[in-house]
């Protein structure tokens, strides 16, 4: 094939482009939230994993079929080895709009100022109980001293725009969405409320049991705020609505109450380098054949991203009992 004939963007078969990847740098993570993993996970042995190098060759090629966001993902990316080397490799990829980091903020007080100045323009913050006790028995081992004093010390780096993401459960938070909400309030930074998805079997918790939906969290902090609609975006799945007279934005991510699939503009890539169409489906493409294959160069890697297109599939169909669930957990998905 030559490289002159190649598409130079990613367009699907319903006429969707991508230009957003969510690149997942490692599996591991410092916590084990209940949502997330099992207690006694299993982690990847590090020849199956992709190095940083390529990871950062797969963002590269994407970038130059017209990929303008990259947000970066895990497990917790911070706590794969020398990941601020990927990250500034990342800040300066010419091209590439947005580079963005997705968190549970533990370490947030080393690396938020460092994060910065490589060029990370958002960051998104894993929280969802302010109670340290609480936020223990999600977490299972997370300390929330760690998290809110990581949260200012992005806030202190002056981010673009910072934003918390709280999944809500019944019996676990919520009732802490009102005081989730004054917390972002407060500080003048974003929350997203997630609708917790059915990706593998969570071990302490039938999910169907502990979904809420945001229809009820709005309802609920629309009992203290005003909240106008607003048809700002980010690019991303959430919904946003503002807090009247306030600098906050609350964020609706429904992937359970309301299908956003039909404006799907992202793919995945794991840590084990399969490009994952969709996050509720197994359609994937093997990128690291393709990297680890002496006679694979860019331009092969390239139409495999444009070959995949054509396996993107539609929709999700989370809780349908006409069709197969996610076995994989998030943590292998990539956040
Ligand atoms: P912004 O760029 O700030 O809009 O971020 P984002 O919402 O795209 O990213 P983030 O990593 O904060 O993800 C928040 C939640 O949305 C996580 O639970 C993601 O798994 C979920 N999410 C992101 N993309 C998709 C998607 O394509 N489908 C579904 N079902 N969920 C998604
Ligand atoms: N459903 C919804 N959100 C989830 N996250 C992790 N697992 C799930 C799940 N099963 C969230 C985390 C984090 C983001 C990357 O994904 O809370 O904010
Ligand atoms: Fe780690 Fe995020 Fe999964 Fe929690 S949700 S275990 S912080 S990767």
């Amino acid at each position: 094939m030559s490289s002159s004939k190649q598409a130079t963007e990613l367009v699907d078969k319903y006429g969707r482009r991508v230009d957003y990847i969510r690149l997942s740098v490692t599996d591991r993570c410092d916590f084990r939230c209940v949502y997330c993993m099992t207690e006694d996970m299993t982690f990847l042995p590090r020849d199956q994993i992709l190095s940083l190098e390529e990871l950062y060759r797969v963002a590269k090629v994407f970038t130059e079929l017209g990929v303008r966001k990259i947000r970066l993902t895990g497990g917790e990316p911070m706590v794969r080895t020398n990941v601020m080397s990927l990250i500034e490799k990342l800040g300066a990829l010419p091209g590439l709009e947005e580079l963005l980091l997705t968190t549970n903020g533990a370490q947030l007080v080393k690396f938020a100022g460092p994060l910065k100045a490589a060029g990370v323009n958002r960051i998104n913050i894993s929280i969802d109980s302010l109670d340290a006790e609480r936020f223990k028995r999600i977490s299972r081992v997370g300390k929330l001293d760690n998290v809110l004093a990581g949260i200012d010390a992005a806030k202190a780096a002056g981010f673009d725009r910072i934003r918390l993401n709280s999944v809500v459960m019944k019996g676990y938070n919520e009732d802490e969405v009102i005081d989730l909400t004054d917390y972002a309030v407060e500080r003048d930074i974003d929350i997203a409320f997630i609708e917790e998805m059915p990706l593998g079997e969570a071990s302490d918790h039938d999910r169907e049991d502990t979904t809420c939906s945001n229809a009820w969290v709005r309802e609920t902090i629309s009992q203290k705020y005003q909240l106008v609609d607003s048809a700002e975006k980010t690019a991303g799945p959430s919904r946003y609505v503002k807090v009247s007279g306030k600098k906050s934005r609350i964020g609706f991510i429904s992937p359970v109450t309301h299908n956003f699939c039909e404006d799907c503009n992202r793919v995945r890539v794991t840590v084990e380098g399969r490009l994952l169409l969709c996050l509720g489906n197994e359609h994937s493409v093997d990128l690291r054949a393709i990297l680890r294959n002496p006679n694979g160069d860019d331009v092969l890697l390239k139409q495999a991203l444009i070959d995949s297109m054509e396996i993107k599939p539609e929709r999700h169909f989370f809780y349908d009992k006409d069709h197969a669930q996610p076995i994989r957990l998030m943590n292998m998905t990539g956040g």
